[in-house]
Order: structure tokens, then C-alpha cells, then sequence
């Protein structure tokens, strides 16, 4: 099972901050750090870390060529990286507080730049039994659903951030679901509601899918056909939650493909995304698989 991660690469520009900050306000930051991140890529290097063998298709700028570098430090494939000339790379805005909770603002740059002949060239070694991963930071995400569907391969979907876009694509492309509730509640339609009610709603619209529902510190809900899982969290000093769902999804997948059943996918994973909040930084936060082995021992 290989996998192909249409998605995007962000320079993470990191503020230490003691609140949100608020309209009107002039705030200082305590530092800042700038590590790589944007959820593709984040999720490329779960994946790879993990063990699993991923393909990035994605863009960035000349100021972006670290994204790269972290991609292939981690053993993610860039053949199909581009680098273009006359944009930006995409770049966040993160303000983490000292809970590690963050508020992120993305600029997409290179990310938006993405065209169907490039697509079409980095799925051409791709068919069943691979898997497509998208997230929602890119352009093409509906294109690159379709064209993996034709090629009968798993469509991975981490809806994510949640906007009209998504909204309104094709969903019913997708086959597995990695959302967390915020994502799930707007897909759902119930504002408000209930986790295993969101998780029902979703079921119940998108019947055929798997969906693995991330809910914070109550952990992650899991639903296919009529096989309902639950599992919770792994708690740990909390020092940065940047890429805690990217880190889950990442190695879910690369647990699939280790051929791992859904209870062990949730399980791993949820220890994977455990160990990277109790670091700083989106990708660099990720655990290699020596690294969940070892909290997994830990666990007893
Ligand atoms: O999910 C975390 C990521 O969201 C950050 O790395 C940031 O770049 C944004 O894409």
C-alpha cells in the first residue's frame, strides 16, 4: 500500500504568547520559532516516520527549500515536490499559549498553485490498493478525490480546515474520514451536538465511509458500518498541540498499512499524536515508529 499525499507545506512562524489576541490589541510575544509545517506535509511525515512509503505532491516557493529538506530527512519521496519560481511558500501564523492550545493563521502561497497535468503525473504510478491522503489547504482537492476513485485507490480525507470548499466538494469520494469535531459537526450539519451523535449524523450521511472522529481530550471515535470503537486519550505534559491531528492521521495510515486492525490504528496513532504535544513545533514534534514502540512498552 503506497500512498500519495496531495497536500500543503507551510513555514510555521511560532509565537509564544500568554492569551489569544484580541481585536484591537497589541501584544509581545515571548519568542518566536519558525519550524516546518502546513498539514500535508505534516501528515507526509507521520506517514513516513511511521513507516509507511509516501509520494508528496505539493509546491512551494525558493524561500521554502527547508519543507523539502524536512520531507526527505524523514523519508518522504519529493520526486513530485515543485518548486515555483514566482510564488511564496505557504506560511502560518501560530500563536500557542502556554495550555499549548493554538490559533493558527495560513497564507497559502505555492499551495494554491497546484494544476492537473502535475496531478496527473504524480498519480500515474498509483492504482488499488494505494491510498490518495488530502487535506483541505490546497487547491485540486475535489480533482485529485476524483482521479484517485478512477484508479480505484482508498481516498484518505482529512477535511481540514473546514470551509464552504469542502462543504460543497464531492464527499462522497471520500471512503475514510479523519476529522476532528469541529470538522465533524460542520460535515454533520449539528451544531452543538453531542460526539456520538456527530458521529451517527456522519454515518448516517456518509454510510460507506469509515470515519474516525478526533475529540480532543475525550479521544477519537471510530465508526464502519456497524463496528462502533472508542479510545481514549494518552495524557502527557501538554507543551504545543501544532500537528496533533496531522501526527494522528499520518500514522494512522501508516498503521493501515502495516495491516493493523481499525482498535490497533486508533491506538497507535492516538500514542503517536500524545507523544507530539509534548514537544514544540508541528513536524519536528512527530515520533518516529522506534518512538511509539517505546510509549507503547511504557503503557504496559
Ligand atoms: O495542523 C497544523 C498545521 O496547520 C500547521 O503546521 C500549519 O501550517 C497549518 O497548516
Amino acid at each position: 500500500m503506497k500512498i500519495l499525499n496531495v497536500g500543503s507545506l507551510n513555514l510555521d512562524r511560532v509565537y509564544q504568547v500568554d492569551h489569544f489576541i484580541a481585536g484591537k490589541e497589541t501584544l509581545a510575544a515571548a519568542r518566536m520559532d519558525t519550524f516546518a509545517g502546513g498539514k500535508g506535509l505534516n501528515q507526509s511525515v507521520a506517514c513516513a516516520r511511521a513507516g509507511a512509503e509516501v509520494w508528496h505532491y505539493g509546491a512551494i516557493g525558493t524561500d521554502g527549500l527547508m519543507l523539502k529538506q524536512m520531507l526527505e530527512d524523514s523519508g518522504v519521496h519529493t520526486g513530485f515536490l515543485k518548486i515555483r519560481q514566482d510564488q511564496p511558500t505557504g506560511h502560518a501564523i501560530i500563536q500557542v499559549v502556554p495550555s499549548g492550545e493554538n490559533g493558527i493563521l495560513i497564507l497559502a502561497g505555492a499551495n494554491d498553485t497546484l494544476t492537473r497535468t502535475e496531478l496527473q503525473e504524480a498519480a500515474a504510478g498509483f492504482g488499488a490498493g494505494d491510498v490518495l491522503l488530502v487535506q483541505n489547504e490546497t487547491n485540486l482537492t475535489e480533482e485529485a478525490m476524483r482521479l484517485a476513485k478512477e484508479k480505484g485507490m482508498l481516498v484518505a480525507c482529512n477535511a481540514s480546515p473546514i470551509n464552504d470548499a469542502i462543504l460543497h466538494a464531492s464527499l462522497d469520494l471520500v471512503d475514510l474520514f479523519l476529522i476532528n469535531e469541529v470538522e465533524g459537526r460542520a460535515l454533520a450539519g449539528v451544531p452543538g451536538t453531542a460526539y456520538d451523535q456527530i458521529l451517527a449524523c456522519l454515518h448516517a450521511h456518509f454510510s460507506k465511509a469509515e470515519i474516525v472522529l478526533t475529540v480532543g481530550a475525550d479521544g477519537v471515535l471510530y465508526q464502519k458500518d456497524n463496528q462502533v470503537l472508542q479510545q481514549g486519550i494518552y495524557p502527557v505534559p501538554v507543551v504545543d498541540t501544532t500537528g496533533a491531528g496531522d501526527t494522528f492521521t499520518g500514522c494512522f495510515l501508516a498503521c493501515r498499512a502495516r495491516g493493523m486492525s481499525a482498535p490497533a490504528c486508533l491506538k497507535y496513532a492516538s500514542m503517536a499524536s500524545a507523544i507530539a504535544v509534548s514537544r514544540p513545533g508541528a513536524a519536528p514534534s512527530i515520533p518516529d515508529w522506534q518512538e511509539v514502540e517505546a510509549f507503547a512498552a511504557l503503557q504496559g
